[in-house]
């Protein structure tokens, strides 16, 4: 059970869920800011306190073996109103921020747009990336940070689309959410995709030195009954919604017929059109050769049952097991499978599905480069004892896992490194702080760092390269 050589473990963060000031040093505002003031259940400041105690993560990043981490930039620290005036004090601190990454070799991955577009986008009617003028300027600032940022290799133009369409128009508890609405989901991830496209193209003709691609949230999605028709229709209409669409956008440069007609049924559902112009496809199409990897986000899948009735989905933002609804028109309902454990969040713990998706990869979209599984790791109420968290389901977790990844390689998938969501405990967007991911516990009132077991665990692999049975 040995992993390749040059095979990266690290730790996955992102700004808005670990930096805090959010207000402070010139930082621009962005739409989860005033969402989660009216919400008043919790606050994005000081989450982990990443802007001032960086140093001390990267530390511990280097004495647990963990030699990479995945950071974002918070485009709106650099650009407070998005684009136009630059605020030197951002740029000061990501370059100080990969310094010390770099000189401790904790190698940074960097992703530009963590779901933290700012909020300039959502002014004078503008609606993020569903007004297209916000696809010109990502660009612009795709640009601006691949020639600022040399000393960065390895950039990730977005996180998550299909999550970030799933939260803004069809389980509707992000900023600006609405539910159910289909055809916005689908057209916010087709002008994210063309935004990719087109970064992705400038990083290429702009002659930078390193490696980009886009991270995804990809889950597998199965029939309840693989023997029942109806049931394996749900699952290829959800894996249209999750996977396909954006798949098909990166490594095929156009939407297969049978995606487009799937996309175009579903968002006449929802009462509207979609609007995929020519000139999308031609720079979907213009970015096929240059996308030289795919960060895969990975936790969970979901069993699909046919069923007719009202959209009703329900997500379970509390930790109350079995208290979530996902019922979608046109699609269907999603099921708990006899035997097949889950999270107090009601999130499906099924590690063989990532083979399944990685294998799938391979085979249907065959000129993928390179994968990393940018984020896997277990949502979990650790308990806090004397300075030590038993986290052990987590642990557990992680080494199936890990199992399945090395299964996927010698089945000929090229998974060059793994990153643990998340680094140390930080900010959930929906759950606050009490769903904790973090191989290190934060005490949030002091922001003392604590090694879990999971960290101690991980630092065996990550330092021999050996997943132990
Ligand atoms: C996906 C996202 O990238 C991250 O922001 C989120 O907190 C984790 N997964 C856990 O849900």
């Amino acid at each position: 059970m040995q992993f390749p050589d040059g095979f990266v473990f690290g730790g996955a963060t992102a700004a808005y869920q670990v930096e805090g000031e959010t207000r402070t040093h010139g930082k621009g505002k962005v739409p989860w800011d005033d969402f989660l003031a009216a919400q008043g259940r919790f606050s994005p400041d000081p989450a982990s306190d990443f802007y001032n105690k960086y140093p001390v993560d990267i530390d511990l990043c280097q004495r647990f073996g963990i030699n990479g981490i995945r950071v974002s930039i918070a485009w709106s620290r650099i650009f407070p109103n998005g684009t136009g005036e630059i605020n030197p004090e951002g740029v000061a601190f990501y370059h100080e921020l990969f310094a010390t990454c770099n000189n401790a070799g904790v190698i940074p991955y960097v992703t530009l747009d963590h779901f933290d577009t700012p909020e300039a986008f959502y002014q004078n009617g503008g609606e993020g990336f569903l007004t297209r003028t916000t696809i010109d300027a990502f660009v612009e600032y795709a640009k601006f940070c691949f020639a600022e940022f040399t000393e960065v290799k390895h950039w990730f133009t977005f996180n998550e689309i299909p999550a970030t369409a799933e939260g803004s128009f069809i389980v509707g508890n992000w900023p600006h959410g609405e539910k159910y609405r289909l055809d916005k989901a689908f057209q916010l991830m087709h002008n994210m995709m063309v935004a990719h496209a087109k970064a992705v193209v400038a990083f290429h003709e702009g002659g930078f030195e390193g490696e980009i691609g886009i991270v995804q949230n990809l889950e597998p999605k199965y029939p309840l009954d693989p023997n029942n028709a109806a049931d394996c229709e749900a699952a290829r209409m959800a894996d249209v919604i999750n996977n396909r669409w954006v798949l098909d956008a990166t490594f095929r440069g156009h939407y297969a017929a049978d995606t487009m007609e799937a996309a175009t049924k579903l968002a006449h559902i929802a009462g509207g059109e979609l609007d995929v112009r020519d000139e999308d496809i031609a720079a979907l199409t213009a970015a096929l050769p240059y996308n030289d990897c795919l960060g895969v986000n990975t936790y969970k899948c979901q069993f699909l049952r046919a069923a007719e009735g009202e959209n009703d989905i329900n997500h379970n933002g509390t930790g109350d097991k079995g208290s979530s609804r996902w019922f979608l028109k046109g699609v269907g309902e999603a099921c708990v499978r006899e035997g097949v454990p889950t999270t107090d969040w009601d999130w499906i713990i099924y590690p063989e599905g990532l083979y399944d998706l990685l294998l799938r990869i391979k085979n249907d979209y065959p000129n993928y480069k390179k994968i990393y599984i940018t984020e896997n790791g277990m949502g979990y109420k650790d308990d806090f004892e004397d300075g030590f968290i038993d986290d052990a389901p987590r642990i557990d977790y992680m080494r199936q896992h890990l199992a399945w990844i090395l299964k996927a390689i010698d089945g000929g998938v090229n998974v060059d490194g793994y990153f643990v969501w998340s680094l140390q405990d930080q900010f959930s967007w929906t759950n606050g702080y009490n769903k904790r991911y973090g191989l290190f516990y934060i005490d949030f009132e002091t922001q003392e760092r604590y090694p879990k077991a999971s960290a101690y665990w991980y630092k065996n692999v990550a330092e021999t390269g050996l997943l132990m049975a």
